[in-house]
């Protein structure tokens, strides 16, 4: 364990050699910049610099993230819940004329009245069965949301415009629900218009795996128009028969967990986060860590902008009480109080500015005396 001068250290430290050297040089040490320095002071410089506190942090962090990872998932407290359905295509090609059809037709007489939000995320109900709806943007620059989308999605919904055909982001869409294994109905929409061609669309989809059943496959096809809602409660139908073929369950019982859809600051309330619950039961009071943030749940509303007081697995709902804005597909936790749920968002806040500073190298204790 030989070799490192100062000016080694100086660069793993990201610091300039000067510095280290009058650092140094005001802890009783003479050095110049080529000069090996030994275990013992680089220790003492490295924990001046606070890496030793980094290593802590880094440690409380792992800790959260085991929390994550560790579903304990009770089979008998395991209940029916309704399917996460993702909405995918490329751009313009009906996606949110889909859900905005919906959400028109599926005002039942009790929530009338309620203002309707977009909130990317909705709750659709036939024959008394819910089913949810995430929203995705089409345009090519939102790949990761796609990508996140189709990860916390049970099945995807592709819908292609039959007067454009397979595009770009169709194909983008087919592979991230591949990717996720997840199951896809297509969707081929726009029939109403002239010039469609849904005939053509199934051609080119069945280049991608995506067989029609009249064509020997097993995939769904449903012919509709999302502008007029032609054919739409059959693709509804056809999306519960898929579920019931999963057979999603959930443990409405266990600290809620689950992920951010979209978030961002509205002037007068903070942070306004769209969440999904995966598992669990979240409820208003909750102490929270959501990505690196933390706070306790102060209001949470349902897409038609109601008060709710719980939220139970496959539940879109939108929360305030954080202390910052999280990021989309940011995973959320519900902690013992909220002392523990501040020192785990602080810390992996923390880590994640260490990973801007440093973006380069993280620099631990460990890596730097593994490069001597
Ligand atoms: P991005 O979110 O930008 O990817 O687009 P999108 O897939 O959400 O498309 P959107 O629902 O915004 O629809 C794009 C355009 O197509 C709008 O002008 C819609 O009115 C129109 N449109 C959507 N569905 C239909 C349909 O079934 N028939 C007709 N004629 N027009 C439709
Ligand atoms: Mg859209």
């Amino acid at each position: 364990r030989v070799g490192m001068n100062v000016q080694d250290l100086a660069k793993l430290l990201h610091r300039d050699a000067t510095e280290i050297i009058k650092k140094l040089f005001l802890l009783g040490v003479v050095t110049n910049q080529n000069q090996s320095l030994d275990e013992d002071t680089i220790e003492v410089l490295a924990a001046d610099y606070g890496i030793e506190a980094q290593q802590k942090a880094e440690e409380d962090v792992a800790d959260i993230d085991r929390f994550f990872d560790d579903e304990t998932i009770d089979e008998a407290a395991l209940v029916p819940r309704a399917p996460v359905v993702t909405i995918m295509g490329h751009v313009d090609h009906g996606k949110t004329t889909l859900l905005d059809y919906l959400r028109k037709t599926n005002v039942t007489a009790g929530e009338a009245g309620g203002i309707t939000q977009h909130i990317g995320a909705y709750q659709a109900r036939l024959n008394d069965k819910l089913i949810t709806f995430l929203d995705t943007p089409g345009h090519a620059a939102f790949t990761e949301m796609r990508a996140r989308g189709a990860n916390i999605t049970d099945i995807t919904i592709l819908v292609v415009a039959a007067d454009d055909g397979v595009q770009p982001q169709t194909i983008e869409a087919i592979d991230h629900a591949k990717a996720a294994g997840t199951p896809v109905i297509v969707a081929v929409n726009k029939i109403d218009k002239e010039g469609a061609n849904p005939e053509q669309v199934m051609n080119q989809l069945m280049a991608y795996d995506l067989v029609p059943e009249e064509y020997g496959g097993d995939t769904i096809f449903v012919k509709i128009s999302a502008k007029m809602g032609q054919n739409v409660d059959q693709l509804l139908e056809m999306i519960l028969l898929e579920a019931d073929v999963l057979e999603l369950k959930a443990d409405p019982t266990q600290p809620a967990r689950g992920s951010v859809i979209e978030a961002r600051l509205d002037k007068g309330r903070g942070p306004v986060s769209t969440v999904l619950v995966q598992q669990g039961t979240l409820r208003v009071g909750d102490p929270i860590v959501v990505g690196n943030t933390y706070g306790r749940v102060r209001t949470m509303t349902n897409e038609k902008g109601h008060d709710v007081e719980a939220a139970t697995p496959a539940t879109p709902v939108q929360i305030t009480g954080l202390n910052e804005v999280p990021l989309a597909g940011d995973r959320f936790l519900v902690m013992a109080d909220e002392k523990t749920a501040r020192a785990a968002g602080e810390a992996r806040a923390k880590r994640a500015r260490e990973e801007v500073r440093n973006a380069s190298s993280v620099v631990t204790l460990d890596t730097l005396f593994n490069t001597m």
